[in-house]
């Protein structure tokens, strides 16, 4: 049996696999901000990201290695190829970090050699040792993973973990990288590489699956059973295509049902000893910072973090739940970090009260943050009677997005009804402090706002997605918009709150637009007279 750590150590990905999601990418201060929240969360490795792919993921991981962890903190990994340059600039990044890991990998699928890599099974067989052993140059703690593990023959997967381990891997990873499998199949899978591979018992097992199928975390929960214990996994279950398995539906699943999986662990069914490390009260927190800052919205539907998750509906369920919450319920919502605190600030509240609860709920900003989330509080405050702490995490993690702002909007306004013709007025500040306006028409309000500002800042690009929803409950809650907009096939997305939802589109709209120039470059704002003359000729025939 390959080594065991005596419960499941959580390796998270969100910051690599899970920025791989079309349109998910995150500048630095988001990247780090999560990364702080993870390891609040409590997961034992963070794969901070692919340091090789470009500058700025090599900063990202640089900067997590520098601020997160430390000696009771997570291991902060970094991906690599199986190649010195990409081993090196990933040695390179997670330097800084006191618990440090590389994760290398070559793909072990006849489909991946052939078509993929062009090279021989020899030939793999050949760099494995060699890049483990630069690999294990740099740090003690390395990680392999043989891409494509589900669908490679059994006999040379076996000969390539065998030479990994033998050059020094600490952990084998067995990822599932199309989704393909099934629980049984990788369950057998596990069962068999613990079996037939001689030196097993020197290296942990870990798994990495994708959701193509929907079967990831049941695939993962197989593979506990026989033996794996690293699981790999996202916060939302975000990533590559239809994403990775869901790290709150692992938890979960390992936390409601630990009796059940506590014989695989050679322990009693009854032992109360928890499965992973992770705390469960932040897993919610967890799940809104991700979307919000990915801009990728969690179905109402989804397991353990999805808005109806603990819902009920239906009259015999709501009258069973009060009669006693155990004939529906199998997870109390405060378990996951659902308060029902409902109100906590007002009006009147001070900087120290509103410090106090954003710790409670695990920001601890600087003063110059603080002051900020203070100056947006207050603001909220006039508008709105009672501030909850869903609106304290709207303010926050809309503030993290802030430090790249190109653009920024000064004003807007819409006139519409009935009988009007949508109008908005915008305002924005450029970079070099200079301001513009423009007016125009749209279909709607928000489309008259999109308008304006694209005259402004010259960005072409292709609106795909604008959802808005309710933060809380009450006429007078924040709406949450999430724009997501294209340009050349890459995506960006934008996110904010506001009790005027039109505010809060052109503030998500700016938002996903300051992201999109930063990533090609700076731009100023150029002259409105020629736009607003565009514009407008557009409309008025
Ligand atoms: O899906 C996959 O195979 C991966 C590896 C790089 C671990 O993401
Ligand atoms: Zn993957």
């Amino acid at each position: 049996m390959a080594k065991d750590p005596g419960r499941v150590l959580i390796f998270d990905t969100t910051l690599r696999d899970g920025e791989q999601s079309p349109g998910a990418s995150l500048n630095l201060e988001e990247k780090l901000a999560i990364a702080q929240q993870l390891a609040r969360l409590g997961v034992d490795v963070i794969e901070a990201g692919f340091p090789f792919a470009s500058p700025g993921d090599f900063a990202a991981v640089q900067k997590i290695a520098e601020n997160v962890g430390g000696e009771e903190g997570p291991i902060i990994c970094g991906l690599s190829r199986a190649s010195k340059p990409d081993i090196k600039a990933c040695a390179d990044a997670i330097a800084p970090a006191p618990k440090k890991r590389i994760h290398t990998f070559i793909a072990t699928s006849d489909i991946h050699l052939e078509h993929k890599l062009r090279k021989s099974r020899k030939e793999v067989l050949d760099i494995v040792p060699d890049m483990v052993c630069y690999a294990k140059s740099f740090v003690d703690d390395v990680e392999f993973s043989c891409e494509d593990a589900a669908r490679s023959d059994l006999d040379f997967l076996y000969e390539v973990i065998e030479s990994a381990i033998s050059s020094g891997a600490n952990t084998i990873n067995i990822p599932d990288t199309v989704g393909y499998t099934t629980p049984s199949e990788f369950g057998d899978l596990i069962l068999n590489i613990n079996k037939n591979v001689p030196n097993i018992n020197e290296a942990v097992l870990s798994v990495h699956g994708h959701n193509d199928l929907g079967l990831a975390v049941a695939n993962f929960l197989e593979a506990v059973k026989n033996g794996a214990r690293q699981l790999e996994c996202t916060i939302n279950g975000i990533g590559e295509r239809a994403g990775n398995a869901a790290l709150e539906e692992l938890i979960m699943a390992l936390h409601v049902r630990r009796s059940y999986f506590n014989p695989f662990f050679g322990r009693p069914p009854e032992s109360p000893t928890p499965l992973t490390a992770v705390r469960t009260e932040e897993i919610t927190k967890s799940s809104r910072l991700v979307s919000n800052l990915t801009g990728m919205v969690v179905q109402p539907n989804k397991a353990i973090v999805g808005a109806n998750a603990f819902a009920h509906e239906s009259g015999i369920h709501q009258d069973g739940v009060l009669k006693n919450r155990l004939t529906y319920e199998i997870i109390d919502a405060k378990t996951v970090g659902l308060s029902d605190n409902k109100i906590s600030l007002g009006k009147l509240s001070g900087r120290s009260a509103v410090r106090a609860r954003l710790e409670d709920l695990g920001y601890d900003l600087n003063r110059e943050d603080l002051n900020d989330a203070f100056a947006r509080f207050k603001d909220l405050a006039d508008r709105k009677r009672e501030i909850t702490d869903r609106d304290l995490e709207a303010i926050v993690s809309e503030q993290v997005q802030l430090p790249e702002a190109l653009f920024q909007l000064k004003l807007v306004q819409v006139s519409c009804g009935t009988s009007l013709l949508p109008t908005a007025t915008v305002t924005v500040v450029g970079e070099d402090g200079e301001e513009k306006t423009s007016v125009s028409l749209g279909t709607g309000p928000v489309d008259a706002v999109v308008q304006a500002l694209d005259s402004l800042t010259d960005e072409p690009n292709e609106l795909i997605e604008f959802s808005v929803k309710s933060v809380t409950e009450g006429i007078d809650a924040l709406g949450e918009v999430t724009i997501r907009i294209r340009r050349d096939g890459n995506l960006f997305s934008g996110h904010s709150a506001d009790t005027d939802v039109v505010v809060a589109a052109a503030q998500a709209y700016i938002n996903a637009l300051n992201r999109l120039v930063a990533s090609q470059g700076r731009k100023s704002i150029h002259s409105q007279d020629d736009d607003l003359a565009k514009v407008c000729k557009k409309w008025i025939k």
